[in-house]
């Protein structure tokens, strides 16, 4: 499948404060805060939810294309990706501007004091599925990214006859209960977290059901419990795969969907797809950072088989021919 994968591709610097934020917020001078930490570590890696869900469908063979703005800082981040198999020919660099970048200081007690710098991403509205050569992409990710992106992807991906999967996450606070309304309800696919999809219930006034008039498919994936994939007519949890060590969560829920698109592009059941998700997820969960997994399809599958029954599918993982991308 010709998977085209839409949303931010990010540096995260990732700072810890040996103490509490707390201490040194002075209430009674809140008009003239002014604080610095010295704080212990930093590490920078590479993420943003595209990047991240591109990334681990190459870790199992495919050859997804991240479609995104980056900055003139990209020159590493995609040598990077590109080595592990995405293809970023369908990124623009923006010249001038720094890549969006996610600064994040987190005390003791896990208070955490971040800022977001959108950077490149904000020019994502620039890119059009109406420009794209070559083949029509069989199915395309909408993840979170610029608000007028999102909503100009949505709606070219349906002008053109695109199926797509729609997973706003992070943005819906940002978007209009009307536009997520839009951008769900010509979705085959949606996605979200369990507290996610309350907030999308609450803005959009829609129920369940409400949803799956419109979308093929419902994932919402709910942490530690594993997660629930709904279709009109049937409703299938898919259990975790436990985690030997628990490093690191940032990126798991993007993991899962890169598992889970590498089955569905396959075509395999879609309780197969969502314990690929579950296991690409758990990888993520085991490692620093959101694209600090690494195995290759062989050992995906092998481990995979200790857990579940994939009746020998995923062999197709491991042939140079079972490709989709
Ligand atoms: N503690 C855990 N152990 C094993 N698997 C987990 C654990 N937490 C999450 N997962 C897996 O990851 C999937 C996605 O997790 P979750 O619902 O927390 O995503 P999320 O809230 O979107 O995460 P994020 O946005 O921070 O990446 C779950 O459905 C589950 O399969
Ligand atoms: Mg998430």
């Amino acid at each position: 499948m010709n998977c085209v994968i839409t949303g931010s591709v990010a540096f995260d610097y990732l700072m810890t404060f040996p103490g509490y934020f707390r201490d040194y917020i002075l209430t009674e001078q809140l008009d003239r805060l002014s604080l610095s930490f010295l704080v212990d570590t930093l590490t920078v890696q590479r993420g943003g939810n595209a990047a991240n869900i591109a990334f681990s469908m190459a870790l199992l063979g495919e050859h997804p294309h991240l479609m995104a703005t980056v900055g003139e800082d990209f020159v590493e981040f995609r040598a990077w990706l590109e080595k592990n198999g995405v293809d970023t020919s369908l990124t623009r660099v923006i010249p001038g501007v720094h890549t969006a970048t996610f600064f994040a200081n987190t005390d003791r007690a896990n208070s955490q004091i971040a800022s977001f710098y959108p950077g490149a991403m904000a020019y994502a509205a620039q890119l059009s599925f109406h420009e794209l050569n070559g083949e029509k992409p069989e199915l395309v990710t909408i993840s979170p990214n610029d608000p007028g992106a999102m909503q100009r992807y949505a709606r070219e991906c349906r002008e053109l006859g695109i199926s797509y999967l729609y997973d706003p996450s992070q943005q819906i606070v940002r978007l209009d209960a009307g536009v997520v309304r839009e951008g769900m309800e010509g979705a085959t696919a949606f996605f979200v977290n369990d507290y996610e999809l309350s907030l999308v219930q609450k803005t959009t006034g829609m129920a369940r059901a409400d949803i799956l008039e419109h979308v093929k498919l419902l994932v919402v994936t709910c942490g530690e419990n594993g997660s629930l994939i709904y279709t009109d007519n049937d409703e299938i949890h898919i259990p975790i795969v436990p985690a030997l060590r628990i490093v690191d969560p940032t990126g798991v829920g993007d993991a899962f969907r890169g598992g889970f698109l590498v089955g569905y592009g396959h075509g395999w059941s879609l309780e197969t797809c969502g314990q690929m998700g579950a296991l690409a997820a758990t990888y993520c969960l085991e490692n620093s950072g959101p694209q600090g997994q690494a195995y290759k399809p062989e050992e995906f599958a092998r481990r995979f088989r200790q857990h579940f029954d994939d009746c020998g599918k995923l062999d197709a993982l491991c042939e140079p021919t079972g490709h989709m991308g």
